[in-house]
């Protein structure tokens, strides 16, 4: 058998995890994949003569890699939309296999593309653009394909949850666990993606269409990142018994179809609140196999390289199965629509009647009380100028009758900032 020729476009973190990977696993990577792969070409704009290409040879031209007829698979690994989309369109345009870790490009372009791909009988590969090394894609197109999906939610951005996790556990400010995340390779090269929620609203949209055949719109999610969390919301959520993780859920309704990225208060009996630090989990539950809890590393090089040289090895078997996205899919629902129980940080003087005048425009919308905390001990740089937090968890509610009660809420003389609200998520078998 001929080897497997593979053009890589990109050379930055993954794309150094992917020859690394190559290199270090060179013979069961060929005995595996049935013949040799050989990465012929790598490809960028800015060339890295420190970088180690193995016998490669370098371009600087990345649109002229998916032209070139020697070569059987092109990779990308640049990153950004255009030129990146650009890439992928020219090389399934001329019958090569494409494998990327973009989910940019395929939360935006991803359905025209999944189809020239299936009308050419080419492979598209993108395990690596949602979660890392977590094979979440082959999952639920191929081990779980027999289920009626009911809810895919999970944590799928490494960084954000990095972020968190220093925070929790070793009280670490949002700013310095940011840098920690980006020296590690984990952060996207706009770090505001990551913590206000882009990254997970691209990889949301994807599992999104592939569990529920939503079409691919990414301008339906409903985005919402970690920015506003504080050290003191991960303090209170954690003596209510929850962790506070970023979640991307969509879950199937009788009406259509939930799509949502923001922080959640997680139930810390639940596994999902122990998934720490860059590590990703998705929790898929389907009408057969019930509850399935995917877990592993993120982000990073290797972990996503990972994924990457897998779906190089399956285009080089090529016994892919075609993946089609978005026919006639399911309407996307409005975040107004979605019921949860809620979280509330209200700060407020520090008098008596306060409690009681927020509680009873609560009771008027009909929202009852779980439970509540009222403890300066508990806040840092709260409660020292004659205002306190009042932490409220409310039970299950409509977003759209909570917006309305919290706007009256707020407008209470007794109110001195603003309100923090973190939807409260139960995970399917969780015990609260
Ligand atoms: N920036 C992404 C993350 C990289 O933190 O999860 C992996 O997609």
């Amino acid at each position: 058998v001929e080897p497997l020729k593979v053009g890589i476009c990109g050379l930055g973190t993954v794309a150094q995890g992917v020859l690394s990977v190559i290199q270090k696993n060179t013979a069961l990577i060929n005995r595996r994949a049935g013949r040799i792969i050989e990465i012929s070409v790598v490809a960028s704009r800015n060339p890295r003569p420190e970088v180690d290409l193995h016998g490669a040879t370098f371009s600087n031209d990345i649109f002229e890699i998916p032209l070139r007829n020697e070569l059987d698979v092109i990779v990308e690994l640049i990153g950004g939309e255009d030129d990146a989309s650009k890439v992928i369109k020219l090389a399934l345009e001329n019958g090569k296999h494409v494998v990327t870790a973009n989910k940019a490009v395929m939360a935006i372009y991803g359905e025209k593309l999944l189809q020239a791909a299936s009308a050419s009988k080419l492979s598209l590969g993108f395990e690596g653009a949602i979660a890392g090394s977590v094979p979440i894609v082959m999952n639920l197109t191929e081990a779980l394909i027999a289920n009626e999906y009911e809810l895919i939610a999970g944590i799928i951005n490494g960084t954000s949850n990095y972020i968190l996790t220093a925070m929790e556990k070793e009280q670490k400010t949002f700013q310095d666990a940011l840098r920690e995340a980006q020296d590690l390779g984990y952060a996207e090269a706009d770090p505001k993606y990551d913590i206000e929620g882009v990254d997970a609203a691209h990889k949301l949209s994807i599992l999104s269409a592939l569990a529920f055949g939503t079409s691919l719109n990414f301008e339906k999610v409903h985005i919402e990142g970690i920015s506003s969390i504080t050290l003191n919301d991960i303090k209170y959520a954690e003596l209510l018994g929850y962790s506070v993780k970023h979640l991307g859920i969509t879950r199937r309704a009788e009406n259509g179809v939930e799509l949502r990225v923001h922080p959640c208060l997680v139930s810390s009996e639940h596994l999902m609140s122990r998934v720490e630090g860059s590590m990703n989990a998705v929790l898929v539950s389907g009408n057969a196999a019930g509850e399935t809890l995917l877990a592993g590393p993120g982000a990073g090089a290797l972990p996503t390289a990972s994924a990457v040289v897998g779906d190089i090895m399956r285009a080089a078997r090529s016994n892919f199965m075609p993946i089609t996205v978005g026919e006639s899919g399911p309407h996307i629902l409005p975040i107004a629509d979605a019921i949860n129980p809620h979280y509330l940080r209200i700060p407020s003087l520090d008098r008596t009647g306060v409690f009681a005048k927020v509680a009873t425009i609560l009771s008027d919308y009909n929202i009852s009380i779980d439970a509540a905390i009222q403890n300066e001990q508990i806040a840092v740089d709260e409660g020292d100028e004659g205002w306190v937090p009042i932490v409220i968890l409310t039970h299950a509610v409509s977003e759209s009758i909570m917006v309305e009660a919290l706007e009256k809420v707020q407008k209470l003389p007794d109110i001195v900032g603003s309100i923090t609200r973190i939807r409260v998520e139960h995970l399917g078998t969780d015990s609260k």
